[in-house]
């Protein structure tokens, strides 16, 4: 089975209402049995539907026509600009289903499907509006694309999933081994092969292929077609919708149904894209039965440990494999990874982030072609603990906390400085590790946090805005002349032998003051209340963290921790805002609000 692809033929720039409607009957009649559109495929924002009105036309000659094909259209992408956004709220999942019924004019959509899960909306949002949409009889079949193995059997848990769409084609070796294909074929679902031929951007790449133009000669097709009949016959439940925008492309694909591949073809195609084997019945190399060796994945977020973990192996004689050390991307590291394992290497742990299903199961099926099991030990760190271990290591690499410029420097030749972004991306596409995978076994090891045993120190923290005011009713004074100090606050302050002001002074990323003037009125707070305290400041603007030292990020705690070799239990911190209280309670410092301490 296949189908065509209709994207191009409305959001190509030099897009033809005629062509596109000979390219889809032409399609239909080489024996395309479903169209896939979508509401966002036009020319931008204003353009929402033209996709799905063109199909409409080009079925709407004949009854005869329309029967032949399965109509597959998408919601939950909204267009902005030059962007393509995701949209998975159940109020756009709605409105977005309703606009494709009058732009298809039909009563009832064949297949209609959730374009993408949006990061800021749970799938089950989605899929949830989607049942209801279903239930009320506007569509027949409910399917999910560009998913996780872990989204879609949440979805599955909501409703039936009669298709599954995800990038699949010879240049797509990162979608096999996500695991999606090789479940939908074990569940029996529709796998709707998108991009198949790798989008016009892999033009050159297709004909130059020397395994797909060989057969392709030989056959006296294009190199197309032989990476569809290769697609086609890994799996039954394939389903490829190649985008062809030419007349001819698309009456080609008459050819695809007859193409039978001999066994000297499927050998000579799994030789050339061996992880085919993944969607067909067999996997690309079992587990051994008697092993030989093991491999352990040290998997978990940047920050999370892993490096000392490591050593735990390395000392017991385990071979390393850490990107950190050896550089390059994760698939020269995999082939580092098979030489060892090729010479007398039978023990190694590879400690790296390894967020997804494709990039561990590369790792695996190596250990597996060697004679070797695969172990998982998933550093389950909480992103707070991570992010303190992200400021030490930093403190201990650069001795003080970089400004944002320089992480975004150091962090293209140093993979242990990174900005807090790094540890979110890496819980945006966390898919938690599991045995089906193919490990032995997956051992969750949670993190303990332990300061060195001499860090015996106290100190107050303090918010500096606690100590003084702006007379002319601003966030901060930024003068002196607008600095009121609080003086009857300094004897709360006595008691205490370290005091650590904290402030946030965006006002000078945005140059309503400068550092010295910030300085001046510090020093101005400290000799109106006579006491001795230091001041640690973030300077950096609102909106996402790009630095370590905006609260609730623990920044300014964890240097101040270190270089006074303060224990946090011992400390307190006297804050005004919840970020100030999250801040303490991520480094176990207890807290205090401000009109509480200075009332007692
Ligand atoms: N769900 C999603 O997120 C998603 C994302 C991307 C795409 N898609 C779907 O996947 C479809 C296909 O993707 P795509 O258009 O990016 O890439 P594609 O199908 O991988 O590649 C299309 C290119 O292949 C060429 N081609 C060569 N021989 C062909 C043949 N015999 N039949 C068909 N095409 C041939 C086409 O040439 P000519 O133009 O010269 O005909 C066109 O340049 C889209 O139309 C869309 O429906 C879905």
């Amino acid at each position: 089975m296949f189908g065509l692809g209709c994207m191009r033929l409305s959001t190509a720039a030099d897009r033809d209402e005629a062509r596109a409607i000979a390219v889809i009957r032409a399609a239909i009649e080489a024996g395309a049995s479903l169209l896939d559109t979508a509401d966002v495929y036009g020319l931008g924002e204003h353009d929402v539907g033209h996709n799905e009105r063109l199909v409409a036309k080009a079925v709407s000659s004949s009854r005869e026509l329309r029967d032949r094909v399965i109509i597959a259209t998408k919601g939950g992408l909204i267009r902005s600009g030059a962007s393509w956004r995701t949209d998975g709220r159940a109020k756009h999942i709605r409105a977005a289903c309703e606009a494709s019924l009058c732009a298809l004019g039909v009563e009832r959509i064949d297949l209609y499907q959730l374009h993408a899960p949006a990061p800021d909306t749970p799938i089950s949002t989605s899929v949830r509006a989607l049942l209801r949409l279903q239930s009320e009889g506007k569509i027949d079949r409910i399917g999910v694309c560009n998913v996780t193995v872990d989204q879609l059997e949440e979805a599955r848990s909501i409703c039936e999933i009669g298709a599954v769409q995800i990038a699949l084609g010879p240049f797509a070796e990162q979608s096999f081994r996500g695991g999606v294909p090789e479940h939908c074929r074990s569940l029996g679902v529709r796998l709707i092969a998108h991009s198949p031929l790798g989008g016009k951007r892999s033009r050159a790449r297709l004909v130059r292929h020397p395994v797909l133009r060989a057969i392709a000669l030989e056959r006296e097709v294009s190199p197309a077609l032989i990476a569809l009949a290769w697609l086609t016959d890994l799996a039954p439940n394939v389903c490829p919708i190649p985008g062809a925008t030419r007349v001819e492309s698309a009456m080609e694909l008459a050819k695809l149904p007859g193409l039978a591949l001999s066994e000297e073809e499927r050998a000579r195609l799994l030789a050339a894209l061996p992880f085919g084997r993944l969607l067909a019945s067999e996997r690309a190399t079992r587990r051994p039965g008697s092993p030989d060796g093991e491999v352990v994945l040290l998997m978990g977020m940047p920050g999370s440990g892993k490096s000392t973990h490591a050593r735990r192996w390395t000392d017991q004689g385990y071979r390393r494999l850490n990107r950190d050390e050896h550089g390059g991307r994760m698939s020269a590291l995999h082939g580092m990874l098979d030489r060892w394992l090729a010479s007398d290497t039978r023990r190694v742990i590879a400690d790296n982030t390894y967020p997804t299903r494709a990039v561990r199961n590369e790792a695996i099926e190596t250990a597996w072609k060697h004679g070797a099991i695969a172990r998982c030990v998933f550093l389950d760190t909480p992103i707070e603990e991570a992010q303190i271990n992200a400021v030490l290591r930093m403190l201990q690499m650069h001795g003080d906390l970089l400004e944002p410029s320089d992480i975004r420097r150091a962090s293209k030749r140093d993979p242990n400085t990174f900005g807090p972004d790094a540890q979110h991306r890496f819980l945006r596409t966390l898919e938690p590790p599991t045995t089906d995978e193919g490990f032995e076994s997956v051992e969750r090891m949670p993190f303990v946090r332990a300061w060195p045993k001499s860090y015996r120190g106290r100190a107050l923290f303090v918010e500096l805005e606690a100590l003084r005011r702006s007379r002319s009713g601003a966030r901060a004074p930024l003068s002196i002349e607008d600095q009121e100090v609080l003086v009857a606050r300094a004897d709360r302050l006595r008691d205490h032998q370290r005091i650590i002001a904290l402030a946030w002074l965006p006002e000078i990323a945005s140059a309503e003051t400068t550092r010295e003037r910030v300085l001046e009125c510090f020093r101005a707070v400290v000799a109106e209340l006579e006491i001795e305290m230091e001041l640690a400041y973030c300077p950096h603007p609102a909106g996402p963290p790009i630095c370590w030292c905006r609260r609730p990020l623990p920044g300014l705690g964890v240097r101040a921790i270190r270089t006074h070799e303060l224990d946090p239990a011992s400390c307190l911190m006297v804050g005004r805002s919840p970020a100030d209280r999250t801040f303490a309670e991520r480094l176990g410092i207890p807290h205090r609000d401000e009109e509480d301490f200075f009332r007692a």
